[in-house]
């Protein structure tokens, strides 16, 4: 039997690509070799998002070549957005690689495997939802479910929107049937993924054909939809924009008891000039009142973000802007980036008021104290309480304790019994910025304990 190894890199667009990649390669007969040494063919799913994930994947595309030297009838595939934005370059480039594929091709992977092409082969063309392909899924009890593709924000500084292409949602009723689908499998928790998930379903009304009735459903429907469906106790969704984000939406956390009480809101900064610059077409107030809108909603949501620091022009007053928004807002988590300069983005070309590396080092270094001293105090309002945890499996840290997520989305250490997989409530008993401890509480499954 032939083996294949599989490298993913990037965000769970990414991985959920994966999980279907290798669900594709084992109807082909394919068995995932646990090394990439005693792989037949040696594959990657790429990002190119920041300069670091480039370098990252490079510094392991180095090993495929030295391995495929050792045995040339190896095949070394290459996937994904780093593929996409370098197209056809990749085989002048880096000669060994057989086959290159975008986001929207991974079928075309099968295509190259089951044909007797000798030559590489590159496929780049935006068409395809990996969605549509079987799935490996990592955890029985999880699932990912790609609702739309593509980008049609022009944010200046991302690469996204070249590599994954215009936004295409997926009709509903195929949504539903997957999700049902799902259900049926195990699945308990299921994510929705898009790049900008709330303008979900904007483009499926102008597709309906001449006497058609046009399928419109509205991202906060389609949460609806879901919801509905039996044995999915929890649903999710990353990323939601900003502009986009409708009190529809921020309602249904609040109504629709699957709807999981957090929020991933990109801020990326929090000065109005930066957010003009950087074309995300919100400001600083309509952020601040779409947060508002959360905090009467679901007042005990949590919230986390996306920040780049080091923008070209961004000066120490805008950086100070950036933070008294972290510190108003309160996040339970943030991610924070170093400004990237990426090909082909506007950003890119900015020359005036370029940040030196040492200011951006040292302003990462001040928003990194601050998130975690905030995401301190915010964990803190769970000590005490009894919370609904998702158990992932055994610890990470002491193979003796469970690991697992709350509705929240913070991560539980805790002792206790359950089977991963299983909800467990748990008292949590201590907090930091970072993730809860705890111990399991043995309740009768129709207790009274407070969903959430
Ligand atoms: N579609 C999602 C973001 C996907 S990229 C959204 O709009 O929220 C994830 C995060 O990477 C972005 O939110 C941004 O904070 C960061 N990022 C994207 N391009 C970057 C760059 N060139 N340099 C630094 N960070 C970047
Ligand atoms: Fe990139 Fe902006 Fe689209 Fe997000 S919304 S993928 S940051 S262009
Ligand atoms: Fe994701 Fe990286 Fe592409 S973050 S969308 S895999 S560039």
């Amino acid at each position: 039997m032939k083996r294949y190894h599989l490298t993913t890199f990037g965000c769970q667009m990414n991985e959920h690509d994966s999980e279907r990649m290798k669900g594709m390669l084992e109807s082909l007969g394919y068995a995932e070799a646990s090394e990439r040494a005693q792989a037949d063919v040696i594959l990657f799913n790429t990002c190119s998002i920041r300069e670091t994930a480039d370098s990252r994947f490079l510094s392991h595309l180095g090993e495929a070549k030295r391995l495929k030297r050792e045995q040339p009838q190896r095949i070394v595939g290459v996937g994904g957005c780093w593929a996409q934005s370098v197209k056809e370059e990749v085989f002048e480039r880096f000669p060994f690689v057989d086959v290159a594929f975008g986001p929207g091709q991974v079928p075309k992977l099968a295509e190259f495997l089951t044909s007797d092409s000798v030559t590489a082969q590159g496929y780049f063309e935006f068409e395809g939802f990996t969605g549509r392909l079987p799935a490996r899924r990592a955890r029985p009890f999880q699932g990912w479910l790609q609702i739309s593709v593509g980008c049609n924000c022009s944010c200046s500084y991302c690469i996204v929107p070249s590599t994954r292409g215009r936004e295409v949602s997926r009709p509903p009723a195929e949504l539903v049937a997957e999700v049902a689908a799902m259900a049926a499998e195990g699945v308990r928790e299921v994510t929705l993924l898009g790049q900008n998930v709330n303008s979900y379903g904007r483009d499926l009304t102008t597709k309906a054909s001449a006497g058609q009735r046009p399928e419109r459903t509205s991202f906060a429907e389609l949460l609806g939809r879901l919801d509905a469906i039996e044995g999915i106790e929890r649903i999710r969704y990353t990323s939601p924009h900003p502009k986009d984000m409708r009190e529809d939406v921020i309602r249904a956390h609040a109504e629709l008891p699957s709807v999981c009480e957090h929020i991933h809101l990109p801020l990326q900064s929090g000065s109005s000039r930066m957010l003009k610059a950087m074309r995300r077409t919100y400001d600083r107030g309509r952020y601040l009142d779409r947060v508002a809108l959360i905090r009467e909603h679901v007042p005990d949501a949590s919230l986390t973000t996306d920040i780049i620091v080091g923008f070209p022009g961004e000066t120490e007053e805008d950086f100070d802007e950036t933070l008294e928004v972290v510190e108003e807002v309160g996040y339970d988590a943030a991610f924070t980036f170093i400004f990237s300069p990426r090909r082909g983005t506007s950003a890119a070309d900015i020359t005036d008021g370029v940040v030196p590396h040492p200011v951006k080092v040292e302003r990462m270094e001040r928003l990194l104290e601050l998130v975690q001293r905030k995401a301190r105090e915010r964990a803190e309002r769970f000590v005490g309480r009894t919370v609904e945890v998702l158990v992932e499996g055994a610890s990470r840290t002491d193979p003796d304790r469970l690991r697992g997520r709350t509705r929240h989305n913070k991560v539980v250490n805790f002792t206790g019994l359950a089977a991963p997989g299983e909800l467990a409530h748990v008292e949590v008993l201590a907090a930091t910025s970072q993730t809860l401890s705890g111990e399991e509480r043995l309740l009768a499954r129709s207790g009274s304990l407070p969903a959430r």
